[in-house]
C-alpha cells in the first residue's frame, strides 16, 4: 500500500515501501538537525523526540523516557501538565453529550503514549459507545500508531481503528469518508509545540492561526468538531521545574543525532545540559540544549562550531493566554462551541467548530 493523500491506512506496506519511508524519515531528520546546528531554524525538533531503540544498549529511548516521566508525574512530580490536563478532559466528558450524540469518527492527532490513550481518549470512546464507530490515529511515529490501534482494538468495542502516518501540520490529507460527523482531538498540548524560534515577537499567534487552518483542512465529514486543550500557566519558575523534570526524555534526542545522522566524532551527546526559558513577550516556554564545552563537528558537507553556554532552542511549549489562543482559532475560521475550565487548573479544554462560510 502506498502513501497517497486520501485517507489511506498505513497498515500493510511492502518491504521496499517501508525502506523508502525509513530512508525519507532519516533524510528529513538529518536535514532538520543541520538546520538546527547552523542556526537557520530553531524550535523545530519536537516531532523527533519520541524515538525507539534499534539495538541492545541503544540510548535512543525517547518514547520510553517519556513514559517514565509520566509515571513520575502521576506520583506527584513537578510535571503538573499530565494530571491537570487529564482532570479537565475527564471532567469534560459528561458535558459533551451534544458533540457525541450520533455516529462519528474520532480522530486522535498525535496519540503519543499508552497512558494518554487510556486516560484521555478511551474514556470518551467508552462513555459514548456505540456512537464512536471509528478511531483514526494520526502521527509521524509508526510505533505510536501501532500502539494506539492496539489499545483501541483491545477494548473489544464495535468500532474500527485506522492509522494515518502523516504530519498533521505539513501534510495534506483527509481523514476518510463514509461517516457524517468527525471529532478531531489534539491533546497533550501538542498544538502549542510550535516549530519556530521562540524569541520572535508577533510570530507565534500568526503561526497558531495557520496551525488551526491546517487542522481544519483535513476534515471531510459534513459535521466537524475540534477538541483542543491549552495550558495558561505563565509562571517561569513552575514551568522550569515542570519541563526540567523531563530532562532525560529530551536529552535522548542527542543520542538520536549520533545514531541517525552522519555526524563526525567531535559531537558529544553527553556534552550538553538542558535549560528552560520563559519569554514573556512571545509567551514561549522554550527548551534549549546548552553545550558544556566548545564543540566542533560536521554533518554531511556542513561544519559546525558550538560555543560553550550557547543556547540552542529545539522545542517550544507556548503558554498562550485564553484570548490569544481563541482569537487565533477564530481567525482560522472556527467558532468556539464550549470551553471547560476547572478551579486551580491552568489547563482548559475548548470545543471548536469550523464556521460555515
Ligand atoms: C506531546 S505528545 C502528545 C501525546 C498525547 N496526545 C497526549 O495527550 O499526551 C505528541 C504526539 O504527537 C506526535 N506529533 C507531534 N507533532 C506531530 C505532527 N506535526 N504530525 C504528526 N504527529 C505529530 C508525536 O509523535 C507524539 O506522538
Amino acid at each position: 500500500m502506498g502513501t497517497g493523500t486520501h485517507g489511506e491506512c498505513i497498515m500493510i506496506s511492502s518491504p521496499p515501501a517501508l525502506l523508502k519511508q525509513k530512508v525519507q524519515a532519516e533524510l528529513e531528520f538529518t536535514n532538520d538537525i543541520v538546520e538546527f546546528f547552523s542556526g537557520r531554524r530553531a524550535g523545530h525538533l519536537s516531532k523527533w523526540l519520541y524515538s525507539n531503540p534499534q539495538f541492545e544498549g541503544d540510548k535512543v529511548l525517547g518514547t520510553e523516557t517519556w513514559r517514565r516521566g509520566i509515571e513520575e508525574a502521576k506520583r506527584g512530580g513537578d510535571y503538573y501538565v499530565f494530571l491537570k490536563e487529564k482532570s479537565v478532559i475527564q471532567n469534560a466528558i459528561p458535558r459533551l453529550k451534544d458533540v457525541f450524540s450520533r455516529k462519528l469518527r474520532m480522530i486522535d492527532l498525535g496519540p503519543g503514549s499508552e497512558e494518554a490513550m487510556r486516560d484521555k481518549i478511551m474514556p470518551f470512546v467508552q462513555a459514548y459507545t456505540p456512537n464512536v464507530v471509528e478511531y483514526v490515529g494520526v502521527d509521524v511515529s509508526r510505533d505510536t500508531l501501532v500502539m494506539a490501534k492496539k489499545e483501541v482494538l483491545a477494548a473489544g468495542l464495535p468500532m474500527e481503528a485506522r492509522s494515518l502516518e502523516r504530519d498533521f501540520i505539513q501534510d495534506s490529507f483527509f481523514y476518510g469518508d463514509r461517516v457524517s460527523r468527525e471529532v478531531a482531538v489534539i491533546f497533550g498540548l501538542t498544538l502549542c509545540n510550535m516549530t519556530i524560534d521562540p524569541r520572535v515577537p508577533g510570530l507565534p499567534s500568526k503561526l497558531l492561526t495557520s496551525y488551526f487552518q491546517r487542522l481544519k483542512s483535513h476534515f471531510s465529514a459534513r459535521e466537524r468538531f475540534l477538541m483542543v486543550t491549552q495550558d495558561v500557566n505563565q509562571d517561569p519558575e513552575s514551568l522550569k521545574r515542570a519541563y526540567e523534570a523531563f530532562s532525560d526524555h529530551y536529552m535522548r534526542l542527542l543520542y538520536r543525532i549520533q545514531r541517525d545522522t552522519p555526524v563526525t566524532s567531535g559531537f558529544d551527546p553527553e556534552g550538553f545540559r538542558l535549560e528552560v526559558d520563559y519569554f514573556k513577550d512571545t509567551q514561549a516556554c522554550a527548551l534549549c540544549f546548552v553545550p558544556k564545552k566548545n564543540m566542533s563537528f560536521s554533518i554531511e558537507d556542513e561544519a559546525f562550531a558550538l560555543r560553550k553556554d550557547q543556547r540552542l532552542y529545539f522545542h517550544n511549549a507556548f503558554k498562550f493566554d485564553v484570548q490569544t489562543f481563541l482569537s487565533a482559532a477564530r481567525t482560522a475560521g472556527f467558532d468556539v462551541v464550549q470551553s471547560v475550565e476547572e478551579k486551580e487548573n491552568p489547563c482548559i479544554l475548548h470545543v471548536l467548530k469550523p464556521r460555515v462560510m
